[in-house]
């Protein structure tokens, strides 16, 4: 037996959180009976269904994708735009992206129809390690990066201390390539670090997403996680 919100994460449907959301505002039928209070536990012989279509108890995958620059991290795009779901057609699971990329950045992105999984890699106390390399405008060093060590303000809120490391400064085309280490995942971070350090991004890249890199892949190819992987970071 399991809890109800716990199976619609399972399932694929939404976090755990939203799931309770959908329970309490009485999306959800269990046996043909609507069921809006939480706690309710289930086993597998029950027929789950959220706004009258049943949940899929489809297996669990987990994908590692390189995300080429130029496409979407969405599972869909009103504008019809390349998302990141093109590269997926061929598989069948309910599968979503785990956080997201912009539009012109690359590298490592998981995807997954593990709600519970997704959930707890993009909740900020698991701390998940994620690498960027940047190519910057303007002249890297010691000096100006410090802030980014103490902790830069982003919007008014103060960022956790990151890691850095110099790849590479030219000074003719007063640009440098910088290695950032943070585990955060606020919208646009790397960009508005870099920025609030007077170095506009002019390329990114992530290259390491919970010690998983895309070795082996070429932009626009993917992976499925072996068992080893997951559970890596499930733990
Ligand atoms: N930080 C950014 O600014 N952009 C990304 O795509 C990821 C992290």
């Amino acid at each position: 037996m399991e809890r109800l919100s716990k199976v619609l994460a399972h399932a694929g449907v939404a976090s755990r959180r939203k799931a309770e959301e959908l329970i309490a505002n009485g999306h959800v039928k269990v046996n043909g009976a609507m069921i809006n209070a939480q706690g309710m536990k289930i086993s597998s012989a029950d027929v789950v269904e959220v706004d009258g279509i049943p949940i899929s108890k489809e297996n669990k995958v987990y994908f590692l994708f390189y995300k080429p620059r130029g496409v979407i991290t969405s599972v869909s795009d009103e504008l019809g735009r390349k998302t990141v779901m093109d590269f997926f057609v061929h598989v069948k699971e309910r599968i979503y992206p785990i956080g997201r990329l912009d539009w012109d950045t690359s590298g490592v992105l998981l995807l997954t129809n593990d709600g519970e999984f997704a959930h707890q890699m993009m909740h900020p106390s698991h701390e998940i390690e994620k690498v960027y390399a940047a190519k910057v405008e303007g002249l890297a060093n010691k000096e100006n990066l410090r802030p980014l060590t103490k902790g830069v303000k982003i919007d008014g809120i103060k960022m956790c201390p990151a890691r850095y490391e110099i790849i590479q400064v030219d000074s003719t085309r007063k640009i440098s390539v910088v290695r950032l280490t943070i585990h955060e995942g606020r919208n646009h971070q790397v960009k508005k670090m870099f920025s609030a350090v007077g170095l506009p991004v002019q390329k990114l890249r992530r290259e390491v997403y919970g010690g998983l890199d895309v070795k082996g892949l070429r932009p626009g190819e993917y992976r499925a996680l072996n068992k080893k992987e997951i559970n890596l970071l499930k733990s």
